[in-house]
C-alpha cells in the first residue's frame, strides 16, 4: 500500500497543537454577533478593543466522500463577551447520521448539545474528556476557564455544517459569568 495514504503527524498532548494541517481559520468577535446572547456587547467590545480572534481551528481536510474523516484541533481563547463566556458558533451536521468525537486536551469548559425536538444537554469538556456526539445534536463549546480551551475533533467528511438554524433559533441556554461563576441560564432569544 502506498505510504502516502496514511497521515501520521505529531500532536502535542500538552498544548494540543498539531504539527501539520491543511487549513487554518479563525472566527473573530464580529462573526459571533448573530450568535451572541447580547449583540450590543459585541459592538461595544469591538469599539473598545477592535475585532479580535475568539477561536481558531486547525483542520486536516479530506475528500468529501463516504468513509473519509475530517479531523483537527480547535482552540478557544479565554474571555467574555459582556457576561457570556467565549464560545464557538455551534452547528448541526446536515447529515444527521454523521456523529463526531471531541477529546479535551487543555483547559475546561462546557459543551452545549441540542436536537431539533428541543432536548438540551450540557457536558463538561476539559482535559481528558472524551465526548461522542450522535449526529442529530447541534454542538457548541464554551470556554469557562481563564486559559485556552483546546480539543481534538473528528467527524465524517460528508457531515456538512448547518450554521443558519443556530443563527436563527439559538441554543436553548447560554453560559454566563455571574459573580465569577459559570451559570447556565435560559436564552431569552431562543425561538423554536
Ligand atoms: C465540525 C467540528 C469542529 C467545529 C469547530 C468550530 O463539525 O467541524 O464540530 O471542527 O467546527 O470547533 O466550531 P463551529 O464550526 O461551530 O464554529
Ligand atoms: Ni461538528
Amino acid at each position: 500500500m502506498n505510504k502516502n495514504e496514511f497521515i501520521s503527524i505529531k500532536f502535542d498532548l500538552v498544548n494540543g497543537l498539531i504539527q501539520w494541517y491543511t487549513r487554518k481559520y479563525h472566527i473573530k468577535l464580529s462573526e459571533l454577533r448573530d450568535y451572541a446572547y447580547d449583540s450590543n456587547e459585541v459592538d461595544k467590545l469591538i469599539m473598545e478593543k477592535g475585532d479580535y480572534v475568539i477561536y481558531e481551528v486547525y483542520e486536516i481536510e479530506r475528500p468529501v466522500v463516504e468513509g473519509e474523516m475530517i479531523f483537527g484541533v480547535t482552540r478557544i481563547f479565554p474571555g467574555v463577551i459582556g457576561q457570556e463566556y467565549n464560545f464557538t458558533r455551534g452547528h448541526y451536521h446536515v447529515n444527521k447520521m454523521a456523529g463526531e468525537i471531541y477529546v479535551g486536551i487543555k483547559g475546561c469548559g462546557l459543551m452545549l448539545l441540542q436536537d431539533l425536538q428541543g432536548n438540551f444537554f450540557t457536558e463538561v469538556l476539559e482535559r481528558g474528556s472524551l465526548i461522542y456526539i450522535p449526529g442529530k445534536y447541534a454542538h457548541r463549546v464554551v470556554n469557562t476557564c481563564d486559559e485556552d480551551l483546546v480539543f481534538l475533533f473528528a467527524y465524517p467528511a460528508i457531515a456538512g455544517h448547518d450554521y443558519e438554524l443556530i443563527k436563527k433559533c439559538g441554543f436553548k441556554k447560554v453560559v454566563l459569568n455571574i459573580e465569577g461563576k459559570p451559570t447556565i441560564i435560559d436564552n431569552p432569544k431562543y425561538n423554536k
